[in-house]
């Protein structure tokens, strides 16, 4: 009798106490899908924005869109700077392709997170006061920013390469320094 009291309360401290765990990594995993899905978000209106930022004709694109583009570049950009929690640091383990680098060297990803925004900030005023030439350098330091993070923080896989080249770690535009 004395021991099946015991198992119950073994039972009923341990149960509650691996469920909290499992909750924990649970609202991980879901972090790192949110901002995955944030920095795709970023990706598909860089690309919306090249060809604006390069004078490509397109009826279907105006100011307008291009404005509200850049500013989502920026929210997005927000949104995910506080995405990085220390119990995400997962490559190891395959749920994440942002490296270790990130936890050891904090203040450099937070610069190119803040050279980032900067750029956006530009890009999306130069939109704004229709600055041709601003609005293609706001580009190239965004493309470069975007760029250099991934080049330092995250780790490429082989199925990405394809689309890599196409540009997600810099170049949006052509002529850029
Ligand atoms: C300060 C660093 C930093 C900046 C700035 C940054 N990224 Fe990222 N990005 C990362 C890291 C780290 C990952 C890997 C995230 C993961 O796997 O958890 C990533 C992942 C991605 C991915 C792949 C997402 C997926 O589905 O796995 C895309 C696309 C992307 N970034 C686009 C962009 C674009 C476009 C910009 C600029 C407008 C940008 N990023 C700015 C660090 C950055």
């Amino acid at each position: 009798m004395k021991l099946v009291i015991k198992y119950i309360l073994i039972v009923s401290v341990l149960v509650p106490l691996f469920s909290l765990k499992a909750d924990e990594f649970s609202d991980t995993i879901e972090t790192i899908d949110i901002r995955k899905s944030a920095m795709q978000g970023l990706w598909i209106r860089v690309k919306r924005l090249s060809p604006y930022v390069e004078l490509k004709e397109n009826v279907e694109y105006n100011k307008d869109l291009a404005s509200n583009d850049a500013s989502e570049i920026l929210k997005l950009l927000d949104k995910t700077r506080n995405l990085w929690p220390v119990n995400s640091n997962l490559s190891g383990k395959g749920f994440t392709n942002a490296t270790p680098a990130v936890w050891a060297l904090p203040e450099y990803f937070n610069k190119l997170y803040s050279d980032a925004e900067l750029s956006a900030t530009d890009l999306k005023q130069s939109i704004k006061n229709d600055d041709i030439d601003k609005t293609a350098l706001a580009m190239c330091n965004l493309g470069k920013a975007c760029g250099t993070c991934h080049a330092s923080f995250r780790r490429l896989l082989t199925s990405q390469l394809a689309n890599e080249v196409n540009g997600w770690s810099g170049k949006y535009i052509q002529n850029c320094n």
